[in-house]
């Protein structure tokens, strides 16, 4: 674990205020988390712009009574194999389909996986959500 080091910033009051208002709505209980969250979150999105290894998921919608869409979901995920640690596939209900792929690696790649999904006709909606390895993460 790293070091705690303490320090103070000043900030207009309104602003606080409506950080607060927005902490609160958020159940932070104490402004350290929520400012450290905001940075973690921008240290995140350098991951992606310029890192090496980020990691996430992709989830997608489509209508599972459409054959051949199926098949090329799954054709475009073999080709991804170096990014994609897991799919699951939940039956939302009689036609939807919801896929949600568990991806790590190379940021292009994972963003060329996505859009490729995306792109598939028939995918109602797609969605990649852009976490971290945790590495060097505290
Ligand atoms: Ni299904």
């Amino acid at each position: 674990m790293s070091e705690v080091f303490r320090f103070g910033i000043s900030l207009p009051k309104d602003l606080i205020d409506k950080f607060d208002k927005l902490i609160e709505k958020k159940n932070y209980t104490n402004r350290s988390k929520a400012f450290g969250d905001l940075i973690r979150q921008e240290l995140i999105k350098r991951e992606w712009r310029e890192g090496k290894e980020v990691a996430g998921s992709i989830t997608l919608i489509y209508d599972h009574h459409k054959r051949e869409l199926l098949n090329k979901i799954t054709d475009v995920q073999h080709g991804f194999q170096k990014v994609i640690i897991s799919t699951q596939h939940i039956h939302l209900d009689h036609n939807n389909c919801l896929e949600i792929i568990a991806v790590k690696g190379n940021p292009p790649d994972v963003q060329k996986l996505t859009n490729t999904l995306k792109a598939i006709k028939g995918v109602k909606h797609g969605t990649l959500s852009m976490s971290t390895t945790g590495k060097g993460m505290t």
